[in-house]
Parts: C-alpha cells; sequence; structure tokens
C-alpha cells in the first residue's frame, strides 16, 4: 500500500513526534500533516527539527473539529490517518475523566466520521487508504504475576477511566471497519520510554526529580509490573502495521522485557549514580542531586499510597506482529534506558521548559503527601 501523504494527529505530543521525527527520516518523499491540540502534553519544542522542512506542516486544532479535518483529508490528499491524540495519562484521569472521554472517545469519533466522509463517501477509491489507531496495552486490564501475557483476542477489562476511554475508541475504530468498510488497523502497545516523554510519566520523572534532588515517589509496594518498549520500537511496529498490517485486525506490540516499578527505579538510580561519578561537570549542573555529594540516588526513592485502581501487571504476547510483519525490538531496556537518560541529560531545556511547577502540588492533592507511606 503506498501510504504517503499522512495526517498525525498528536503529533506534539511524546510518541506522535518519535514517529513524525521517524517517518521523515525514513520517507523523505512524504508529506506529513501534524494536527494536533497542544494540551498541556503537547510542545511544538519537539517538532522544533523538522519546522521549515518543505513535506512537513502544522495544524494547531481539535481532533473533534470535523469540518477541519474534512478539509484537511481533501486538500492535502491524506492517504492514512496515524492517530496518537489522546488525553494519556492514568492519575489525570482519576482526578478528572472527562477530558479523556471527550478526546480519546468523541475525538477519534469525529476523526472516523471525517474518514468516512471523504475517503468513502466523496472518494474514488477507498483501497488506498488507512485510518491506523494508536492504542495501549492497559485496554486489556490487569494480570495476575503468573498470568498468560496478553494477546489480540484477550478480553477488554479496562480499569481506569484511560483505559476504558481507549478501549471505546478501539472498539469504535473495530465498528467503522466492520460497518462501514473503513480500511482501518488497530496497534495495542505496552509503556513506551524515550526522547520528548512528558516528564509527568515515571522515567521522566523519576529522572528529573534525582537531579533536582526530589523525592521518588513509588506508588504501593512499587511491585507492579510494566513491559517498557523503546519509543522508535514502537514507531517501527506502527509503521510495518501502517504498510503491511490486514485492515481490520489489531496487532500487540509489546518488548517482552518487563520489570516492577521499583526495579525500574532502582536501575534508573544505578544508572544516575555511575553518570555522576563519571562525569563531574554533572555535580556541578545539578548540585541537589545527591550524586553531586556522592550519595546514592536510591536514598531519594519513598513509597507513596497507591494509586486507586493500580494495575497489578501488563504483559504483552506480541507473537502475531512477529511472524506476520517481522517486528522485534532493536534496543533492549538498558540500552533503551541509557539512551533516553542521556537525552534529558542533553535536553534540560526541553524539560526545564515544559515542567509544570503546579504538578507536584496536584499529585500531593490525589494522594496526599509524601510521607503517607504505603509500603
Ligand atoms: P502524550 O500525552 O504525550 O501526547 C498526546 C498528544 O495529543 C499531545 O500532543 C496533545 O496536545 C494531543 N492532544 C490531546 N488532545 C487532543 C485533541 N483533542 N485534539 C488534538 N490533539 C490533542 O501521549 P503519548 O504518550 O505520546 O501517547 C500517544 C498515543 O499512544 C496515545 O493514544 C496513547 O494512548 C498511546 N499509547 C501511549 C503509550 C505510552 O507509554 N506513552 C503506550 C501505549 C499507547
Ligand atoms: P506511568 O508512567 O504513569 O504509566 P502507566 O500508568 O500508563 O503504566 O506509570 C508507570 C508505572 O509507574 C505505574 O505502575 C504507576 C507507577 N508510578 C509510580 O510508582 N510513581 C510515579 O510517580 C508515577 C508517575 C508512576
Amino acid at each position: 500500500m503506498a501510504l504517503d501523504r499522512l495526517l498525525v494527529t498528536g503529533g506534539a505530543g511524546f510518541i506522535g513526534a518519535n514517529f513524525v521525527h521517524y517517518w521523515l527520516a525514513r520517507h523523505p518523499g512524504h508529506r506529513v500533516v501534524v494536527l494536533d491540540a497542544l494540551t498541556y502534553a503537547g510542545n511544538l519544542a519537539s517538532l522544533e527539527p523538522v519546522r521549515g522542512c518543505e513535506n512537513y506542516r502544522f495544524v494547531h486544532a481539535n481532533i473533534g473539529d470535523e469540518t477541519l479535518v474534512e478539509d484537511i483529508l481533501r486538500r492535502e490528499e491524506i492517504n492514512a490517518i496515524v492517530h496518537f491524540a489522546a488525553e494519556s495519562h492514568v492519575d489525570r484521569s482519576i482526578l478528572g475523566p472527562d477530558p479523556f472521554l471527550h478526546t480519546n472517545i468523541m475525538g477519534t469519533h469525529a476523526l472516523l466520521k471525517a474518514a468516512k466522509k471523504v475517503w468513502l463517501e466523496e472518494g474514488e477509491s477507498a483501497s488506498d487508504r488507512r485510518f491506523h489507531h494508536v492504542s495501549t496495552d492497559e485496554v486489556y486490564g490487569s494480570l495476575d504475576f503468573n498470568d498468560e501475557r496478553f494477546s489480540e483476542s484477550s478480553p477488554y477489562r479496562p480499569n481506569s477511566p484511560y483505559a476504558a476511554s481507549k478501549a471505546c475508541a478501539d472498539h469504535l475504530v473495530r465498528a467503522w471497519h466492520h460497518t462501514y468498510g473503513l480500511d482501518a488497523t488497530i496497534s495495542n502497545c505496552s509503556n513506551n520510554l524515550g526522547p520528548f516523554q512528558f516528564p509527568e510519566k515515571l522515567i521522566p520523572l523519576m529522572l528529573i526529580n534525582i537531579l533536582l534532588g526530589r523525592e521518588l515517589p513509588v506508588y504501593g509496594d512499587g511491585r507492579h509490573v510494566r513491559d517498557w518498549l523503546y519509543v522508535e520500537d514502537h514507531c517501527r511496529g506502527i509503521e510495518l502495521v501502517l504498510e503491511r498490517g490486514r485492515g481490520g485486525e489489531t496487532y500487540n506490540i509489546g518488548a517482552n522485557a518487563e520489570r516492577s516499578n521499583l526495579d525500574l527505579v532502582h536501575a534508573v538510580c544505578r544508572a544516575m549514580d555511575a553518570l555522576f561519578s563519571a562525569d563531574p561537570g554533572l555535580r556541578r549542573r545539578f548540585p541537589d542531586s545527591p550524586a553531586a555529594a556522592g550519595r546514592e540516588c536510591s536514598d531519594l526513592i519513598r513509597f507513596v499510597a497507591d494509586r486507586p485502581g493500580h494495575d497489578r501487571r501488563y504483559a504483552l504476547d506480541a507473537g502475531k506482529i512477529r511472524s506476520e510483519l517481522g517486528f522485534a525490538p532493536a534496543h533492549a531496556l538498558d540500552t533503551a534506558l541509557a539512551r533516553t537518560l542521556h537525552w534529558y541529560l542533553d535536553h534540560e531545556d526541553w524539560w526545564r521548559a515544559v515542567m509544570d511547577h503546579s504538578y507536584a502540588d496536584w499529585v500531593k492533592r490525589l494522594y496526599g503527601p509524601l510521607d503517607r507511606t504505603a509500603g
């Protein structure tokens, strides 16, 4: 399928921005139009490297603006929608689910309607157009430690408002394929790490707190398990599904790299200890970090009250995308983590600019002060 004119929703967010860079580097002749509402999580600085590139255009808009989306699909002759735009943080969905329902459900609905109208009702051929929906492993719910990993046929059992809204969006995409014949694919991915991630998510939050000498809040007993995939590998998986996946199908994209949160936080701490002891410049740049005084970063770990409804374990069986499309992650977790930490150290301006200082207060309101220990 020659998909060479992409509309990327949410392209100013973490994975979307990585995808735009990945795509333009690998497909320099392709057109990429980014549509993003620039919520707190959207950041034009993440797209700075492609600003001025003649094949790239940024549109500041909400995915719910159906008329505008239709207009873009027509004028730009878009033949692939890669749909990342979402409210994506579980903790925020617990505090206030409304934007999650608006964007993740109604926003996806608006995009589907626009695609149906322009591609299926006005278009001459629907066969060379594809709607790819980017989703999450969280729609499957929670596993116990000894359970089999989730496959594409596992039942949907979303537990958080975020997961429920993504599950609903997945069902809408499936229904648009089944009922109206829209060529649509879905990928459900595990937790990503890498450049440009907003520092409310586990890895950048821990890293930045280490640099600033702030406590590292580990929810509950820290034994919750996630499967971690480097964001570039996720982009490669989406590319494979977009180009060669079967219409109407869902593909799990996982890394087979399960870690407990506590193990992962300790790995970040050890890596930072080593970086500080090898580079005196870091001690001068981040004097508040315990590592600057030769102490272990893990001294900052605090067990705090658990996230309400916290899913115990996510793990994906990625056998389908491996056997059908030849997908395999190229980055082991240790390498991915090292790359990510180096990126944040090299891009201090980026994270300083996006840090929302009210965030710490907001976490306190949700979970109470850090000394309400649970572990
Ligand atoms: P993110 O929160 O970093 O970025 C979301 C982007 O969407 C932001 O740029 C934001 O401005 C934009 N956006 C939000 N609401 C919008 C709206 N109504 N209209 C237009 N733009 C809007 O999210 P992310 O981590 O990059 O996740 C991207 C997608 O991947 C999401 O759909 C998420 O569910 C999925 N996903 C994420 C992960 C992960 O580990 N981060 C894992 C699996 C799946
Ligand atoms: P997060 O990065 O928010 O991703 P998700 O909830 O989508 O998996 O959190 C990853 C895991 O880390 C999750 O089990 C919650 C836990 N966590 C903490 O223990 N402390 C924190 O400060 C954050 C943000 C997350």
